[in-house]
């Protein structure tokens, strides 16, 4: 009996053992659950600068009538007389010193007085107006018959109010080749086109605009036009905008 009672307490005893060492094999072999690695954060994506598209400037050739009197783009040559014959634009004084009262139409007449405002502002220097807007019948008192100096009646710029003739203050070569050489005409060459304004006969172009080379004479056009013929040298309206050469009169 005795005997008995001993093999089951050693037999507990071994059960007891050989459990713990199944628990602790088990405990081994499973293995430890390792901590997910947190995604390692991405460097964050420098972000590409949207390019943003750069407008190419084209320039509108069509923005303006090339045949309308009232437009800054009219084109008055030998071949192209004002229409009607006899228009007369919407003046205004222009405030600058001048030999003969001057007249513009409004939106040239504010550009030229910016115009010699600066000039003056930047040389110390004086300039005038010779003369401005010329109605058809002034036109006919100052046509004599030389048909590269002067336009006949109807077919001057100086009728649309978009012009004027300038001079040097005090007077300078004026209404001659050589008010070019003097610091006015050098200023106009330069910097007309800012104001809006070209040189509306140069030099050499008599075969294209029908008249000899007129350094004083300024055409408002609009600084947008005015700055596309400075950039591109194409110095008369007929080339820039492709219309025949007009030497002569019809
Ligand atoms: N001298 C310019 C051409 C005119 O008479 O209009
Ligand atoms: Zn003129």
């Amino acid at each position: 009996m005795r005997r008995r009672r001993r093999f089951a307490l050693l037999l507990s005893i071994a059960i007891v053992v050989i459990t713990a060492l199944v628990v602790a094999i088990v405990l081994l072999l499973t293995p430890t659950p390792q901590p997910t690695p947190s995604a390692s954060p991405t460097a964050s994506e420098t972000p590409t600068p949207t390019p943003t598209p750069t407008p190419t400037p084209t320039f509108d050739a069509t923005a303006f009538s090339l045949t309308d009197p009232t437009s800054p783009w009219v084109i008055v040559n030998k071949l192209n007389p004002l229409q009607p014959v006899d228009y007369a634009p919407e003046l205004r004084v222009v405030n600058v010193p001048y030999v003969y009262e001057p007249r513009m139409r409004p939106e040239a007449a504010d550009a030229i007085e910016r115009m010699f405002a600066a000039f003056t502002a930047e040389t110390g220097l004086e300039m005038q107006s010779q003369s401005a807007y010329r109605s058809y019948q002034t036109q006919v008192g100052v046509y004599q018959g030389n048909d590269t100096l002067t336009a006949r009646p109807g077919y001057s710029e100086h009728q649309t109010g978009w012009v004027m003739d300038i001079s040097a203050k005090p007077l300078n070569c004026a209404l001659q080749i050589c008010f070019g050489q003097t610091p006015q005409g050098q200023w106009l060459a330069a910097h007309a086109y800012e104001y809006g304004f070209v040189i509306r006969y140069p030099d050499g172009k008599t075969d294209v605009t029908g008249y000899q080379y007129e350094p004083w004479h300024v055409r408002y056009v609009g600084v947008e036009l005015a700055t596309e013929m400075h950039d591109t040298g194409v110095s008369t309206l007929e080339e820039f905008f492709g219309w025949p050469p007009a030497p002569n009169y019809p």
